[in-house]
């Protein structure tokens, strides 16, 4: 075991502060990393502030982390000391049920283990994540970053470019079609520069005007201000997909006008119950509501890849740990470009 600094949550309505934790021993399958930058998901926030319910305290968030090999396990020949790695948002699942098997990993039968806040054997008996120095994961949770991605931006690819990265290729984003990304926040930035980057025509779907600028340059095509119900009504029909990231409940039913016949719209964000569905537009354009968490291994790993080739990483504010209170506080109000990454060398 070994002692480690981290930021901690002691409770849903307290401050992230120092905690000490400890990790696990460097078995033979084990990779011990020296985290280098961590990004600052949506989702850190929703479980520090134990807004579905299921947090336990302390609770050490982040899932989006890249650092150095420091210590390989006996049986780990692909990767050496001094490597640059990356750990997504799980740590653990079963390796056998018929999702892992179909490198659905997110999809375990028998429940993965989230990077944090899952049940573990490791010291503490819950997982603890990126806001700390170092962390012990078994190597097939291991990615490795590409040469000539930047280490910072590259953080965030782990959830919000893996989350949008995935459903854009399980419907087979492509020239021809018209994909609108719902939300310009960590993953929204993603999905338009991944859907631009896969060739779709590509609309941001925005609450925020100020922001209509920026889409642009991020790869969009166009952008439609949700709130602006005559540009609602005018792109009728138009999407093929549409991504929504909003991250708190609302209504569905506004977008799914939006969508062509056969069309999708795949739900990242918002998790839980929402506002009542209207299925009569669903059955009268044969239209699908669907829902998609992260991506497999197998898949962030293609993703990584297809990022370094097309030369894609997120747009960050680069903080430090010390910030992290102050960022949460920035990013409910959806105040960041366009997303947060720690430097970890300021967590000493
Ligand atoms: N499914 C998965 O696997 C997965 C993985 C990672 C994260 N998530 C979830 O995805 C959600 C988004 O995460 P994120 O890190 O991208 O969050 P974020 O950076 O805070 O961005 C969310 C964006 O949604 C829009 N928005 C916020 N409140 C809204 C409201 N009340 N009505 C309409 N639009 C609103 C804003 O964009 P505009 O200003 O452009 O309107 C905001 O920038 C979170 O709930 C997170 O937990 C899911
Ligand atoms: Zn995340
Ligand atoms: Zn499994």
């Amino acid at each position: 075991m070994s002692s480690t600094s981290s930021f901690a949550a002691q409770s849903a309505t307290s401050p992230l502060a120092p905690h000490q934790i400890d990790r696990r021993d460097v078995g033979p399958q084990d990779v011990q990393i020296a985290i280098e930058y961590c990004g600052v998901c949506h989702t850190d926030i929703h479980q520090a502030r134990n807004d579905w319910g299921a947090s336990n305290y302390p609770l050490v968030p982040g899932h989006e982390i890249i650092g150095k090999v420091t210590a390989l396990g006996s049986a780990i020949e692909h990767l050496k000391v001094g490597q640059r790695v990356a750990v997504g948002c799980f740590v653990g699942s079963c390796r056998t049920c018929s999702s892992c098997e179909a490198d659905l990993e997110q999809y375990c039968l028998n429940n993965f283990t989230a990077t944090y806040n899952s049940p573990s054997k490791d010291p503490g008996g819950f997982t603890y994540g990126g806001y700390s120095k170092s962390i012990v994961v078994d190597k097939h949770f291991v990615l490795t970053v590409p040469d000539g991605l930047d280490p910072a931006g590259a953080a965030p690819l782990l959830c919000a470019g893996i989350t949008t990265y995935s459903p854009l290729r399980h419907w087979d984003v492509k020239p021809g079609m018209t994909v609108g990304i719902i939300g310009l926040g960590g993953l929204g930035h993603m999905g338009v520069k991944l859907s631009h980057a896969m060739g779709a025509k590509t609309v941001m779907i925005t609450t925020s005007k100020n922001k209509a600028a920026d889409a642009m340059k991020l790869g969009a095509d166009e952008v439609l201000i949700s709130t602006d119900p005559i540009a609602m009504q005018s792109m009728t029909n138009q999407f093929d997909f549409l991504l929504n990231t909003i991250p708190v409940p609302h209504d569905f039913n506004q977008y799914i006008p939006l969508l062509k016949v056969d069309g999708t719209m795949c739900i990242v964000g918002s998790v839980g119950p929402t506002a009542e569905l209207n299925t009569g537009p669903l059955i009268f354009g044969r239209k699908s509501v669907a829902g998609s968490l992260v991506g497999g291994i197998k898949e962030t790993q293609e993703m990584l890849e297809f990022c370094a080739k097309h030369q894609i990483v997120s747009e960050i504010e680069l903080i430090k740990i010390e910030e992290i209170n102050h960022a949460y506080e920035r990013m409910l109000k959806s105040d960041v470009k366009y997303r947060f990454v720690i430097d970890m060398n300021s967590l000493i």
